[in-house]
């Protein structure tokens, strides 16, 4: 199967859609993730869907797999995973809203995903029922029991099955108020670790390590403004067709939290690099 462009920013438009419109001080006080996808950014692996095709083609998933997707937010790299390999896919994320977004998503784009909201350190699921479990990037999003979600991961892969992580990790060790602002400003205490914690984690939790691609990707020369001309560009079209008046104050509060947000991440980004990592389930 494959997928076009037109496919990926039609993925994109549905989300940023389908988020009713709100007011400055909502836009202000929101929590990280509703304004993500608030702004239609379905917080995807770094990369984006490049880095997912990445994945699918340095993997061995086919249409007979059965995917788990964890942490899968509103459900982007669940549906791009689907569009590329006509697997079984199911995302699990901790948040309700987040999970509904992703199940309204699925009814518009008619793609047969599964949704469900549950905790990835005690899962739903019976052991061994999946052949591949794809994390862009969760465990960095774990504030406690990193262990536990593994053992769990461990648990519900077939024998052999695979994990494939598209990890973000700390290249350059990041002064601690860099990590304190970034941290901040995602809600969520990030994990400061090098590519070799990340893989000793996996390790100690029953995975080998057995191959390693990087994610070319680069961020850091992203232009700011652009991106939030870009955004509320789109904002302004979507109050036209809806007859919506777009007020100065509402404009400047997500100019304000964008600036804010996407300064601090460019700075975080300086010391990241990414890397998709495959391991296997030792027996
Ligand atoms: C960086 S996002 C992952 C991006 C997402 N896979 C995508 O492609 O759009 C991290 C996600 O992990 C979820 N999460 C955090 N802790 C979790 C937990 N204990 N169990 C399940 N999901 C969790 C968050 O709600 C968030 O949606």
């Amino acid at each position: 199967m494959s997928i076009e462009i037109e496919d990926i920013n039609y993925l994109y438009n549905v989300l940023y859609e389908i988020m009713p419109r709100r007011t400055s001080n909502e836009v202000l006080s929101m929590d990280y993730l509703t304004f993500s996808a608030y702004i239609g950014d379905p917080n995807v692996a770094p990369g984006g869907w490049k880095t997912i095709k990445k994945l699918v083609d340095n993997s061995n998933i086919n249409s007979k797999s059965n995917i788990l997707d964890i942490g899968s937010n509103t459900g982007h790299s669940s549906f791009l995973l689907k569009m590329l390999t006509d697997a079984k896919v199911i995302g699990i994320d901790i948040r309700n809203d987040l999970v509904d977004i992703s199940k309204k998503i699925c009814d518009y784009v008619d793609l047969n995903v599964d949704f469900i909201c549950g905790d990835i350190k005690d899962m739903p699921f019976e052991n061994k029922e999946f052949t591949h479990i794809i994390t862009t990037g969760t465990l960095a999003f774990l504030s406690n029991g990193h262990q536990k979600a593994l053992e769990e991961m461990h648990r519900v892969l077939i024998n052999n099955g695979v994990v494939i992580d598209t990890c973000l990790y700390y290249k350059i060790k990041p002064p601690k108020d860099v990590i304190k602002r970034a941290s901040q400003k995602l809600e969520s205490e990030l994990l400061n670790y090098d590519l070799n914690q990340y893989k000793e984690l996996y390790e100690r939790c029953g995975f080998k390590l057995f191959n390693q691609v990087s994610m070319s990707e680069d961020n850091s020369d992203v232009d700011i403004n652009k991106v939030i001309d870009h955004i509320l560009y789109r904002e302004e079209l979507l109050c036209k067709e809806e007859n919506m008046p777009i007020e100065e104050e509402y404009k400047l509060a997500l100019k304000n939290r964008l600036t804010e947000t996407l300064t601090v991440f460019k700075e975080n980004e300086n010391y990241l690099s990414g890397e998709i990592l495959f391991f296997q389930k030792n027996d």
